[in-house]
């Protein structure tokens, strides 16, 4: 048997794991794994290689994607010429590692391919899954930069704001800034509300030398980080300075728990191959790595619901959000 593995859309922590995990755990089972470089382009283009275990060994510790990737997810319009170069790499079966573009461009193939998904997104907002991998590392950055960040606000007596990733999901702000116990988060699932947040702000500055506060670049429509340290200067009177971490979200080596799901997720991939289950994808539900229709993953994207534990951790422990 021969199986096609790609990762497409942004690159998130933890790709490599997952190519590592199915190559070795496919490979004990005699499948060969040929990797396709840059997501559809590799297809569409006919590039690819063999992947042995000597080359994937030890790269679940890297960021990036040892097979590339492509935020060019469209296959709408080229569906025949994609259909005839599949069909020319004479493979059995495909695992696409990737996000909503992902899925969005291989969706109107589903019928005609047989296929496995497995979800990737820092930003933790594809649907069908409960946790995607990448998320905890990203997580980690922005936890590491409040804490950081603490002593500088301090130091200077201003407010330190820390833009995150996540497109209009919060999840990266809401879990970055609860463990780095940020003063306050904002996410897009939740108002801006200015008179409570200026309320809340003002009522610090009595008696706290900084402040740090996460906002979610879907708070606003652009620069949210910059938007809101100049409303705070403004609203607060309280000098203000913004700090965007940028792709450093994605670009770490995984933390453990990402290397765990990853490792688990792969072994589910590989798994799904040799029992022949096409056309699921993997998933986290309930605590637990398991298997799903992969049309799960077509729905809108996943956002924070205004009732989530962690929503009430943060106003349990007196963060602003
Ligand atoms: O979807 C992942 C993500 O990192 C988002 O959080 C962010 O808005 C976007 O991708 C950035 O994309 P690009 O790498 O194209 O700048």
């Amino acid at each position: 048997m021969k199986i096609g593995l790609l990762t497409g859309g942004g690159d998130a922590p933890g790709l490599n794991g997952i190519i590592e995990s199915c190559c070795r755990g496919l490979h004990q089972n005699g499948v060969t794994v040929v990797g396709i470089h840059d997501g559809f382009e590799g297809i569409f283009e006919n590039r690819h290689q063999v992947l042995t275990p000597e080359m994937v060994a030890g790269i679940h510790a890297e960021a990036g994607t040892l097979l590339g990737t492509s935020n060019r997810t469209r296959i709408e319009g080229r569906d025949k010429e994609f259909a005839a170069n599949w069909e020319r790499l004479g493979l059995d079966g495909l695992i696409a590692i990737g996000g909503d573009g992902t899925f969005a461009g291989l969706r109107q193939l589903a019928s005609g391919l047989k296929m496995i998904g497995v979800p990737k997104t820092i930003d933790n907002d594809l649907a069908g899954t409960e946790i995607t991998f990448g998320f905890d590392t990203a997580c980690s950055v922005i936890a590491e930069a409040v804490e950081a960040l603490a002593h500088s606000a301090r130091a200077h007596r201003r407010v330190m704001v820390v833009e995150t990733m996540g497109r209009t999901a919060g999840w990266i702000a809401l879990g970055g800034g609860l463990a780095g116990y940020a003063d306050a988060i904002l996410i897009p699932e939740r108002p801006f509300d200015e008179s409570r947040l200026r309320d809340f702000i003002r009522a610090q500055q009595k008696n706290k030398r900084g402040l740090v506060v996460v906002v979610a670049e879907g708070v606003f429509d652009e620069n949210a980080g910059a938007h809101l340290a100049k409303w705070i200067e403004r609203e607060c009177e309280w000098e203000a300075r913004h700090v965007v971490p940028g792709h450093l979200q994605r670009a770490r080596s995984p933390t453990t728990t990402d290397r765990f799901l990853t490792l688990t997720m792969g072994i589910e991939a590989s798994r799904m191959v040799l029992e022949g289950a096409w056309n699921q994808g993997v998933v986290y539900r309930s605590g637990r790595v398991g298997r799903a229709p992969i049309s799960d993953f077509f729905a809108p994207a996943r956002r924070v619901p205004a009732d989530h534990r962690w929503v009430q951790l943060a106003e349990n422990i007196g963060i602003f959000i």
